[in-house]
Parts: C-alpha cells; structure tokens; sequence
C-alpha cells in the first residue's frame, strides 16, 4: 500500500505531516476501491483515534450503569464518569461552571433546544432574530420554526463576493432591525470563513440582543473560549471532534438557563412530579430528560482529553499550513474555481468546482480514486443560491491530514480532467 504520508509533489518538499499520530487512527490504514483511504471529509464527521474507542469500550466493558439513580456502587461510579466528561467539557471551552454544560444529541439539537424554549419564552410577534446567509440549515430552519410559532422573523446578514460576512451590512441592520438574538457560525462548514465572532458578540449585546454562535466546525479546530468570546449561547457536536457520533453540547450562561423553561420532560430533569404538575432538576439536569448517551459522553470526554494534549493553537496552524498548501496547489489546476476567503482568513475547508462537472460526479470519480470529499450544498442551500451554484465538492482536513493527501486530492483532479476531456 502507498504511504500517504509521503509526499508525493515537487511542492511537498516542504510536506506537511500529520499532527497527530496516525498510527492513533487505524481506519486510515484501510483501502477503499483498491486505494490507500484518503480522507478529506473530517468537517462532515471526523475519524476517532483508538483513544476515544478504547475509552468508550473500557467503560462499558467495567463501569456501566445508568446514572443518576442507582444507590449502588456501579452507577455511582458511572453517574461520577459521566459528570468527569461534562466537567472537562466546560474547561475545554473555559466555562465558569460545568452546570453551563449540556448534553444534546449535537449541534443541531443545542440550536433547537435555545429555539423551542429560550426563543417561545422571550419572542414576541414583530421581534426579530439575526442569521446570516452562510449558516448550516441547522442555523437557520429551528429559527425559522420558532419565528412562525412566536410571530417573529428571522433577517440574514449578507456575503460578500469573497465569502466574508458583510459586517457594515451587519451593522446596518442591527440597528434598523433591532434583533433579540444574533445567531452566528464561528465558521462556514463550506466556504472555511472566520466571521469575527468577538466583535459580533460585542455589537449584538451594544445593540441590546443576546448572540449564539454555533461552533460545530470551530470548537473542533480552533482555541474556542466562551469567556473571552462572552457570548450567550455556544453549540457543538462530539462527533466533528474525534468524539462519538449521538452526543453534542449546548453552553449557556448559567443565568440564561435557569430562567429558561425545560426543553423536553421526562426523568431526571424533574425535582418533584405530582398529578398536577411538576418542578424542575437543577442546572444542568433540567435539560436532560431522559436516560443520556452516557457512554458516548465518555468518548467526548477522552476525545477533548486527546485535542487537549496536541494542543488546540497547533491543530488550528496545522490545519491553517495544510488550507494553505490545499488553496494553492488546487488553484494551479485549470478550470477549478475555489470559492471563499483567502487561506490566512478561513478554517480547513477547501470548496471547490472543475470545469462544468457537476460535484456529484467529481466526488463519485474521486471516491473510485480511494479519495472521500463531500459533494453538495452542504446543508447551506443559501449560500449555494448566493453564488448561484447547484453544489461544490468540499475537502476538508484534521488532525490527521498530510499535505500527501492534498497531492493525491490534485493528481486525482488532474486526472478527472482528463477523464470528462475539460
Ligand atoms: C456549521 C455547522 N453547524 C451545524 C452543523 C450540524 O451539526 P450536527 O449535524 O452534528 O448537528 C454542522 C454540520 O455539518 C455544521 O457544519
């Protein structure tokens, strides 16, 4: 088999190796049709190093119980496990408190927890809510949903050409819209952007609204710090970090959630039920129903454990040198247009066209190349009608990736090329 860690381009001299062992993650050494696996598709959902396995199965394999209830040593011991994981979930992110820690499914669900309780308590008919044209659907429909139950509208603030937030429109419209709650990306899954999230934070509280931001491609790749951030609301999912898929965050200020009513009933969330009514668990658990995903909290607990230890400022430059290497080696291909912001401005992700090929395509001959890109509108069909295109294909990279990998991507597209005679 290849070694993809090798370069393979005269450019690579420089090449770039992973960041984190390779060896840790044993589904790169697969083939995938007859090919060494090059996996490009890490903003979709990332590979999980042996370390988060290993955790998962050690804790299932000895500790496991439901928590929360049991008198017993055994759900002690797993309750104690599982509130570990939260805890370092909240200095991950330089939370004041692990009761600001909730566990969701993922992203999607932290975003339409804030819609259905925080937005219908405080929402009024005529209010509006603040998105922007580069959001994940899962952005933008739960606001939607919320803004036609409570009578509310939700605005976008516009891109630019380059795939920049239009921050002068931005400001224009937070003052002649006067919105409760600014909902932001910290970055576009598909065009890599960095929207200066500090300084919309700082502009949505001058302006009177509160400021989620959905950290689902952020809080995997990049120092995240919600105090220094001081925003309100933070959403994220494991599986993006090397953690389990069926486990996600929502962070909030504690002030924020206990005067927010409960999002779904059931156990633990309760303090006392009677045949009239009920009263509500303490923060965090008032936003648990339910029996949790206990044994994935443990595999996102080791997975923070794992970015922790490479350090988060090296995974954001790694990932920044490889974006970099990607964008210019990918630019030297004729008829490819990249779209976004300069290298030095966006995340790792690298979205893309070649010639007139449609991405479903690209990606199906590609994948015939052992290559894995994503093709589509990547969740994002607004910012697809913003640049009037039907789909990119998107590469994208982690931990893991090598500049070997950006040079199989190239060879593989040169040779599409030639393929659909561009
Ligand atoms: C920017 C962004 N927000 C939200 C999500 C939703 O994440 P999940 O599907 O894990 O809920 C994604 C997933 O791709 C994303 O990229």
């Amino acid at each position: 088999m290849a070694d993809v860690t090798a370069p393979r381009h005269a450019m690579a001299a420089s090449a770039i190796a992973a960041l984190a062992p390779r060896s840790d993650f044993p589904i790169l050494a697969r083939q995938v049709n007859g090919k060494p696996l090059v996996f490009l598709d890490s903003a979709a959902s990332s590979q999980k190093p042996t370390a988060v396995l290993e955790a998962m199965n050690q804790f299932a394999t000895t500790s496991y119980a439901n928590i929360h209830r049991g008198a017993y040593a055994l759900s002690e011991e797993a309750t104690r496990a599982y509130e570990r994981a939260r805890k370092s979930v909240a200095k991950f992110i330089n939370a004041r408190s692990a009761r600001e820690v909730i566990f969701t499914r993922n992203a999607t669900e932290s975003i339409n927890l804030v819609a259905r309780t925080w937005a219908e308590a405080n929402l009024k008919p005529g209010d509006v809510i603040l998105a922007t044209e580069m959001e994940h659907h899962s952005n933008i429909v739960p606001w939607q949903l919320a803004a036609a139950r409570v009578g509310a509208t939700v605005a976008y603030v516009p891109v630019t050409d380059s795939g920049e937030l239009d921050m002068a429109a931005y400001e224009r419209l937070l003052e002649q819209r006067q919105p409760r709650l600014v909902a932001i990306t910290q970055m576009s899954n598909v065009l890599g952007t960095l929207p200066p999230v500090g300084e919309i934070v700082a502009k949505a509280h001058a302006a009177g609204a509160l400021a989620l931001v959905d950290g689902a491609q952020s809080v995997p790749h990049l120092p995240v710090d919600v105090r220094a951030l001081d925003c309100d609301f933070l959403a994220f999912s494991g599986h993006k970090m090397l953690g389990p898929s069926g486990i996600g965050v929502l962070w909030a200020r504690a002030e924020i959630l206990e005067a927010m009513p409960p999002f779904l009933g059931g156990g633990d969330m309760i303090r006392e039920v009677t045949l009239e009514g009920s009263t509500w668990n303490d923060l965090p658990w008032k936003f648990e129903a339910g029996t949790p995903a206990i044994i994935e909290a443990i595999g996102l607990g080791a997975a923070v454990a794992y970015l922790t230890a490479l350090g988060m400022e090296r995974v954001h430059a790694h990932e920044r040198a490889l974006t970099a290497y990607a964008m210019e080696r990918l630019a030297a291909i004729p008829d490819l247009t990249l779209y976004g912001p300069p290298a030095d401005r966006r995340g790792g992700v690298v979205s893309f066209t070649l010639g007139d090929i449609h991405a479903h395509d690209l990606a199906t001959l590609l994948d015939g190349e052992g290559v894995a890109v994503r093709a589509g509108h990547h969740c994002a069909q607004p910012l697809m009608e913003r640049y009037r295109i039907p789909a990119t294909a998107r590469a994208s990279f982690y931990v893991y990736t090598t500049s070997a990998e950006i040079d199989a991507l190239a060879e593989a597209l040169e040779r599409a090329r030639a393929v659909f005679a561009l």
